[in-house]
């Protein structure tokens, strides 16, 4: 739905694939997905500072830093889950068309939502990356204590506790936190991109 009429698109003066040319690399997301303590963001930043040292431009926007600003009117409830996927999916188009690879860890658990994303960029363009990790596992590592919250009822609507979590079916990468390190993560993501020549 648009609610804006008499609107027309201006074309840009330098097109996203001279960028590419001049970065010499592809532009492109990697979307991380991943119950809360799976490790997205550990993984996201990890990958960007590897991704930096190469001189590959790269930015991060993770769930909370985006809910203090461009979100912040944006609560839990499915509904405003979808609308804060909708809007990091556009931030996120953006950034490839300025010529960047975007990291984003969202826990963005319904697949509906994260194929509307892969649905505005090009097939090229979007990687899903799964961050498996059992969910006692990740209440184990309870890194913001949220879970403790959730389970005492003082939050609701926690993906894995009383919001539901929907896995990739057909992600381009997986990686598993419980049972590799970050920096076994961080390698992973490096060589599938060297492999198809991204970076
Ligand atoms: N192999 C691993 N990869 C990533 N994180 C790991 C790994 N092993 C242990 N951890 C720990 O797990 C925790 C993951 O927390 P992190 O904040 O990255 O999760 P998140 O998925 O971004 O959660 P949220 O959705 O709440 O933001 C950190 O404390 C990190 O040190
Ligand atoms: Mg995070």
């Amino acid at each position: 739905m648009n609610k804006s009429t008499n609107i027309t698109w201006h074309d840009a003066g330098i097109t996203k694939e001279e960028r590419r040319e001049q970065n010499n690399h592809h532009s492109f997301v990697l979307w991380f997905t991943g119950l809360s303590g799976s490790g997205k963001s550990t993984v996201a930043n990890a990958v960007a500072k590897a991704l930096f040292d190469k001189n590959i431009r790269n930015y991060v926007l993770d769930g909370d830093n985006v809910r203090f600003g461009l979100n912040k009117n944006l609560g839990f409830s499915a509904e405003d889950r979808t609308e804060n996927i909708r809007r990091i999916g556009e931030v996120s188009k953006l950034f490839v068309d300025s010529g960047q690879v975007v990291l984003t860890a969202f826990i963005s658990p319904f697949q509906e939502d994260r194929a509307q994303v892969r649905e505005i960029l090009e097939g090229n363009e979007f990687l899903e990356v799964y961050v498996e990790c059992p969910l006692e596992e990740c209440e184990k590592r309870d890194p913001k204590g949220l879970y403790k919250k959730a389970r005492s009822g003082e939050i609701r609507d926690f993906t894995g506790i009383d919001s539901p979590y929907e896995s990739p079916a057909n992600p381009e990468l997986t990686i598993n936190t419980s049972t590799q390190s970050v920096e076994e993560c961080v390698q992973t993501v490096i060589e599938y991109l060297a492999n198809r020549k991204f970076i």
